[in-house]
Formats: structure tokens, sequence, C-alpha cells
């Protein structure tokens, strides 16, 4: 364990945790819109950046990917960290101004409109890579990734095209902070919109109450991963037992 101290409250914690970690669990609130717990921090969208003090050195980092340590001093709302929260935000916010997680963050930040606007049609992914992280970590199947370098960077499916490994689970769907991706079940279909592909999975019925309930490709990733007889998703959750 080491001590350290956030925003002048003294802090317990155990060392190989991130301050953003720290800081969340005794109640001090860091912006963020690329983490997630379920998730290795990728330090992509920097709204966590906080000021550090150590050994007398005083530092801007991102307090998800910067470790705790003894005798740290974290501060999390300095002029210089609100200056670079509203700075990132007027770049979000004229990348993506019709998002609404990022308006909303950005009024909150002090940012009202746009600093400018991008020539290219609105969309909404920041780029934040939760997407991806989630498919590859939690999921296991990269389906997504991030393609190309700088203003061309994309967040993107091979050849932008169906990806042939996709299972249609929508996980990207449910974590992507800014909904730039969308899904729905439409009669026999679930429908996966992403920003540059939209993606058609069959959904398997339910042999006693005929219910569409999932994409069939997941079943049959599931029922392969964990050794499960394909026939045990015949029957939906809901007519079990
Ligand atoms: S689609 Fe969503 S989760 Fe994926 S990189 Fe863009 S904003 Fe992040
Ligand atoms: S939450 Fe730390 S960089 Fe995005």
């Amino acid at each position: 364990m080491v001590k350290l101290t956030i925003d002048g409250r003294e802090c317990r914690a155990e060392e190989e945790k991130t301050i953003l970690e720290v800081a969340s669990e005794n109640g001090i609130h860091i912006p963020t819109l690329c983490y997630h717990e379920e998730v290795s921090p990728y330090g992509a969208c920097r709204l966590c950046m906080v000021e550090v003090t150590r050994k007398g050195r005083k530092r801007l980092v991102a307090s998800c990917l910067y470790p705790v340590a003894e005798g740290l001093v974290v501060r999390t709302e300095t002029p210089e960290v609100n200056n670079i929260r509203r700075t990132v935000i007027e770049l979000l916010l004229a990348r993506c101004p019709d998002s609404e997680v990022v308006q909303e963050m950005a009024h909150d930040l002090g940012v009202d409109k746009p600093i400018f606007s991008l020539e290219e049609d609105n969309h909404k992914c920041i780029l934040c890579a939760l997407c991806t992280r989630v498919c590859q970590e939690v999921v296991g199947v990269s389906a997504i990734t991030l393609v190309n370098r700088g203003v061309d960077r994309q967040m993107a499916t091979p050849f932008y095209d169906f990806s042939e490994v996709c299972i249609g689970c929508g996980s990207c769907s449910f974590v992507c902070p800014t909904r730039a991706i969308s899904f729905e079940d439409v009669g026999d279909t679930r429908v996966i919109t992403m920003p540059h592909v939209t993606m058609e999975f069959k959904l398997k019925k339910c042999s006693k109450c005929g219910k569409y309930w999932a994409p069939e490709r997941q079943l049959e990733y599931i029922a392969k991963t964990a050794g499960i007889a394909p026939e045990a998703f015949d029957i939906c959750p809901d007519c079990r037992d």
C-alpha cells in the first residue's frame, strides 16, 4: 500500500492502481471518455489529465495511465488542468458537434460552441478505441480496429466491409461513449451500423416461443469457445426452466 494526496485528501491505495482508479474509489470525479474498467487503459481522450507533484517535480499526466506512488500529490482541478480539458473538448466538439455526450461534457467545462468546424460530414466517433479494445480483450474476436494515421485515423472493419469474424454481439455499441455505433434487431435480423459500414446478422429463433433472441454467429461462437452443445441455444433464456 502507498499513501498519496488527491485534492488535499489523504488516500491509501494498492501500488498497481492508477490515479483515476484511486480518485474514483475516494469519490473524486475526474472526467473521462476513453476509460472503461473492463479493458486496458489507452490514453486517447486526454480529458483525465491531472497535475502530479513528485519529489518536488510538477507534471501534467493522464490519470487513467499514471500509477499511484508513495508521497504523490495530485490536483485534479488546477487552472492548467482545466485549460487542457477545455482545449481537448473544443477539439472533440469541432470533430463531433452532434454527439450529445461531447456537447454535455463541453457544457460542463464551459465550452458552448466549437472553435471551428470540419468540412467533412459530421460523425460521432472520437477515436477512443473503446470498441476495438472491448472487441479484442473482452469478446476475443478483433473484428474492428483503428486504421490509418493522423487526420485519416478511423475506426473500421477490414476493408470497410462486412467483418468475417464479427459475431454481431453488439458489445462495441454498448461501450461506445458517443453512440457512434448503433444496433437494432428488426424481425429476424440484427443491424449494426458503424461509421463506415452497416452489417446484418441473422438472429436465432427460439424453438419454444418463436422469438428471435440472439445472433446465430454469436451463439455458434459461444458454443465453440465454451464447449457447449449448439442445441443448448435452441431455446431462449426466457423459455428455459
Ligand atoms: S466508434 Fe465509439 S467506441 Fe469506437 S472509437 Fe469511435 S467513439 Fe470510440
Ligand atoms: S480517460 Fe484517460 S486519456 Fe481518456
